[in-house]
């Protein structure tokens, strides 16, 4: 059966497990690894801008010894999907020439369109529903920093948007519990709030949403944050901003957890003065940049997995 990362949901716990086990080894000796994607291609379509994600996933695909295919989703240089060309014809398409999909994009239906007609794995690179590499590369660098994510609590503070999404399912994947602390008319999506909970109580975790910023950091082991304006919400940014300034975070909402050790986490790009100030990027608190590198060994062990050169 082809497996695919559209969302966290493709993962259980024992797996996600097994993910960050690998990924740590990846870490630790890439050269073990370096025939792993040996004479395999992937196409990588990108609709919105990258940093992170698509220099990690170029960089780690040519360190497994595999060809990466950086495409864009329109322009001139660009595939025929931004002409029409539907997402079922694209899938068949690809599936004839590479042997994964990396595709970020703004509807979730993109990916799992690409997943249902195609025959390779796709993997959401994120869209504005999820960002599970992102959750992938986070529990990594938790369980680095804080030697396990287990009973951990994460708080993530700002709108309840795709990275919050993926962190409301990865959290109870690792046995941490996650606390999105959001105004309530930025709250999480319903559905996805249901299905974290599903999992919460499956695994013996608990997803909350707490408008009430104070109350929400209190007690937390890792406080999370990201843009307020996200990829195509840049009409409504001064509204955004202006409704999330309290959620801002300072090193005095850092000392409101209570904890000497809690960490501060943020997926970047960062902006600096509003979701987080330069106290807190680069003060004690922060592995942003760890969190950064993590994408490249998160995803290889990814890659590895889903396209069979290690088993789950
Ligand atoms: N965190 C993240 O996905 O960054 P990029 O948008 O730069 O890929
Ligand atoms: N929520 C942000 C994440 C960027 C990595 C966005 O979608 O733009």
């Amino acid at each position: 059966m082809t497996r695919h990362l559209r969302s966290l949901l493709d993962l259980d716990a024992d797996e996600t497990a097994r993910l960050l086990d690998l990924a740590d080894a990846v870490k630790a000796e890439p050269a073990k690894y370096a025939k792993g994607l040996d004479g395999k291609s992937v196409a990588m379509i990108f609709a919105k801008q990258s940093t992170r994600t698509r220099i990690s996933f170029e960089v780690g695909i040519h360190q497994l010894g595999g060809q990466a295919l950086a495409l864009s989703s329109s322009g001139g240089t660009g595939m025929q999907m931004g002409r029409g060309e539907t997402v079922h014809d694209t899938a068949k398409v690809l599936s004839r020439f590479v042997h994964a999909i990396v595709i970020r994009t703004y509807g979730q239906a993109q990916v799992e369109g690409l997943a249902e007609h195609g025959s390779v794995p796709v993997i959401n690179a994120l869209t504005d529903l999820y960002h599970p590499c992102q959750g992938l590369a986070d529990l990594q660098t938790i369980r680095e920093r804080l030697g396990t994510t287990k009973g951990k609590k994460l708080v993530y503070l700002g709108a309840g948007n795709n990275v919050a999404h993926s962190l409301m399912l990865a959290g109870p994947r690792a046995g941490m519990d996650v606390v999105v602390g959001c105004p309530d008319s930025l709250r999480p999506n319903q559905a996805v709030l249901e299905k974290a909970r599903a999992d919460a109580t499956k695994w013996g975790t608990r997803v909350a949403v707490e408008t009430d910023v104070d109350a929400a950091v209190k007690g937390a082991d890792v406080v999370y944050t990201d843009t307020w304006v996200s990829m195509g919400e840049e009409e409504e940014a001064k509204r955004l901003i202006e409704i999330l300034r309290p959620f801002s975070v300072t090193p005095e909402l850092m000392a409101k957890t209570g904890k000497d050790d809690s960490i501060f986490m943020h997926c970047l790009p960062a902006h600096r003065g509003d979701e987080v100030v330069d106290a807190v990027m680069d003060g004690k608190w922060s592995v942003v940049f760890d969190q950064a590198e993590n994408r490249l060994h998160a995803q290889k062990a990814l890659l590895l997995l889903l396209m069979g050169a290690e088993s789950f």
